[in-house]
Order: C-alpha cells, then sequence, then structure tokens
C-alpha cells in the first residue's frame, strides 16, 4: 500500500485586524497548529471536531487554496509547495472537493451538463469523451440523463449532492476532500449519500479526507479518525480503535454524545462544561484543559504531546491517558459474549 499523501506540521494562522486584540494577546488566529498526517492510497481519513477548529483550513491548504504559514504537504511523494504552472493545473485535477452546501456550489443558472462538462472542457477533453463521460457520471452517482438540462433548484438536497459529486469526478481525481458533504441532508439522505461515496470509491479507487462535525458520520466510510481541538489534533486511531477504546477525554465526549443502537451497551453522556474557547486566544497548556474532567495543574502549564498510546499505533494528546482508559472501562463496559450473541 502506498501514502498518497502526506501532511507535516501543517500551521495556518491568520492575521487578526481588531486591533484590541492585537494589543492584548498574539497578533494571529492559529487556525491550524502543527498538524500531521498520512493517508493511503484508496483509503478514507476522517477529520472530525466542532466548528471553527480547523478541518476546512487543513482541507483548503491541501488543495493550495490557501498557503500554509508552515509545514510541508506531500502528495504522490512531491511536496507540492514550489507547484506553478502545468504541475499545479495537474495538480487541480488530481484533487478536487465536494462541499457541504450543494447548493451554494452550484451555479443556480447552469444545468447540471453544463456544470459536469466545465472542468472537462478546461482540461481540454474531447467533445466525443465528454458525452459519453457525463453519461456515465450521472449513471453512477443515480441521476437519470434525462435530467441533465435541468437547473439545481429543480432537484432535491440529495440529489445536488449527487450532482457535486459527479462534477468532483469528472476529471478521474485521486484524492477528493469531502468537507461535511451529509452535514445539510436529512439523516435518511446522509447514508445513502455516504453508501454512494464508499461504492465511488472501490469504483473510482478514490482516497478522501472526509470532514465531519461528529464521529456518527464518519463512523462507516473511514479507515482511520483523526480528532481535532482548536487547531490541533488531538487523537487519531484506526476506525475500531478509537470508537472502541477513545484514549483522550474529548473523544470519549463526542462519543458519548452519539445515540446507542446497541441496548445493552448504555453509554453515560459525558456533557462538556464550558464554552469552546477562541482560536484567537487558546487556553495556556493543554487547550483542552478548560472543559475537561481529568484536569489537573500540570494540564494548564504543559502542552501534551501527541504520542502512541497503544501498540496499534493509536495517538493521543493527553496528561492522563490511563485515567481515561480506566474510566472507559468502567463506565462502558463492552458487552460480554452472550449480549454479543443475542444482538446477533
Ligand atoms: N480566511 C480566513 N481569515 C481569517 N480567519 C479564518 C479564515 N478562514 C478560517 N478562519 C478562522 O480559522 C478557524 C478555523 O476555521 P475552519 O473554517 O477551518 O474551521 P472548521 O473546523 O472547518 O469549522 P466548521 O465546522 O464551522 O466548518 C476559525 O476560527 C475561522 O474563523
Ligand atoms: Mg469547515
Amino acid at each position: 500500500m502506498s501514502t498518497l499523501l502526506e501532511v507535516n506540521n501543517l500551521k495556518k494562522y491568520f492575521p487578526l485586524k481588531n486591533s484590541q486584540l492585537l494589543s492584548r494577546h498574539k497578533s494571529v488566529l492559529k487556525a491550524v497548529d502543527g498538524v500531521s498526517f498520512s493517508v493511503q492510497a484508496g483509503k478514507t481519513l476522517g477529520l472530525v471536531g466542532e466548528s471553527g477548529c480547523g478541518k476546512s483550513t487543513v482541507g483548503r491548504s491541501i488543495l493550495k487554496l490557501v498557503k500554509p504559514t508552515a509545514g510541508k504537504i506531500i502528495f504522490n511523494g512531491e511536496s507540492i509547495e514550489s507547484y506553478r504552472g502545468e504541475k499545479l493545473r495537474k495538480l487541480r485535477k488530481d484533487m478536487q472537493i465536494i462541499f457541504q452546501d450543494p447548493y451554494a456550489s452550484l451555479n443556480p443558472r447552469r444545468t447540471i451538463a453544463q456544470m459536469i462538462n466545465e472542468p472537462m472542457k478546461i482540461f481540454n477533453l474531447p467533445k466525443a469523451n465528454r458525452e459519453k463521460k457525463l453519461k456515465h457520471l450521472l449513471d453512477v452517482v443515480g441521476l437519470q440523463l434525462e435530467h441533465k438540462d435541468r437547473y439545481p433548484h429543480e432537484f432535491s438536497g440529495g440529489q445536488r449532492q449527487r450532482i457535486g459529486i459527479a462534477r468532483a469526478l469528472a476529471l478521474e481525481p485521486k484524492l477528493v476532500i469531502c468537507d461535511e458533504p451529509v452535514s445539510a441532508l436529512d439523516v435518511s439522505i446522509q447514508a445513502q449519500i455516504i453508501n454512494l461515496m464508499e461504492d465511488l470509491q472501490a469504483e473510482f479507487e478514490l482516497t478522501y479526507i472526509f470532514i465531519a462535525h461528529d464521529l456518527s458520520v464518519v463512523h462507516h466510510i473511514s479507515d482511520q479518525v483523526a480528532v481535532m481541538y482548536l487547531g490541533e489534533i488531538v487523537e487519531m486511531a484506526e476506525v475500531n480503535e478509537l470508537y472502541e477504546s477513545p484514549k483522550h477525554p474529548y473523544t470519549q465526549a463526542l462519543l458519548s454524545a452519539i445515540p446507542e443502537v446497541n441496548p445493552h451497551q448504555k453509554k453515560q453522556r459525558i456533557i462538556l462544561k464550558g464554552d469552546l474557547p477562541s482560536p484567537a486566544n487558546p487556553p495556556s497548556g493543554c487547550k483542552f484543559h478548560t472543559r475537561c474532567p481529568f484536569k489537573e495543574e500540570i494540564c494548564i502549564r504543559e502542552k501534551p504531546v501527541l504520542k502512541q498510546v497503544s501498540t496499534e499505533g493509536q495517538l493521543a494528546a493527553c496528561h492522563f491517558v490511563k485515567e481515561v482508559m480506566r474510566r472507559e472501562t468502567e463506565t462502558n463496559p463492552k458487552p460480554d459474549k452472550k449480549q454479543k450473541e443475542t444482538l446477533g
């Protein structure tokens, strides 16, 4: 298996305009503050965290839509930092994005055929190929060919997201950054779109970064999951490990908020105290300490490093991983064998 994307110590700081803030605090907002991960070709990394934690900024940095303050992005074995001209053009073809709000990202005055054709025209695909491709794309995303001359407002939310997906796939990208692609959809439609994206991943050998607010959405589709808090990754692991044995109190809290489908495994809801601090003025030491039930003096003073906390390579940034794990086993015991059997 090969690594398609590597992100090393990515930082993106935005200058703050407010002069009052300038005088009292550092003059930058650290939207992304030292994020590292890699994604294997054909796999999905789920990127999860509350609003404003920097998920989209990570995605936009990878797409070269914003210039990182520091760090390296290596795509297909090459740093993309210096990409210009033809190389950048090729990169734009290889990396695509699917947005949260399909209505806002589709031009209301263009038919779906025009919109899906557009990137193919820009990249000079011959007309005959474009027509064949359009037909195939509409087919694979589950839209009817006879609807190709309709406008976005004539479709439902789920259908519009299918159009967005077809457009993203028109240039046969390698990497697709899915920025909350189902957050605006009804739950029943969410599952359909996620299933579709999984099928397309297999058919087109796609690699995904799948961004979402909550852990329930990314569970099914992800191979790896990274949990972000105020610009940093606080926990990252292979998907089953993260859901079965979270090692960071923030991940535990996010997981406890997911409604439980298994009646034998009732979880205790962990309510985080306090509001999400502003990324313009984050807490000292561990940024999570203001809301953490495990907080001790060291958390205010010392920033915990993201380090390996299990033999399987799970990473967590917390001074009290052992205590967090103890609570997890005490409050959320795994169902015993008999219960598992009755559940089938
Ligand atoms: N162009 C910009 N200029 C200034 N600040 C920005 C800019 N883009 C993002 N930010 C700030 O950076 C932080 C991270 O934003 P980002 O959009 O990456 O978060 P997010 O995790 O995607 O949030 P959401 O879940 O709401 O989409 C936020 O505080 C945001 O206000
Ligand atoms: Mg976002």
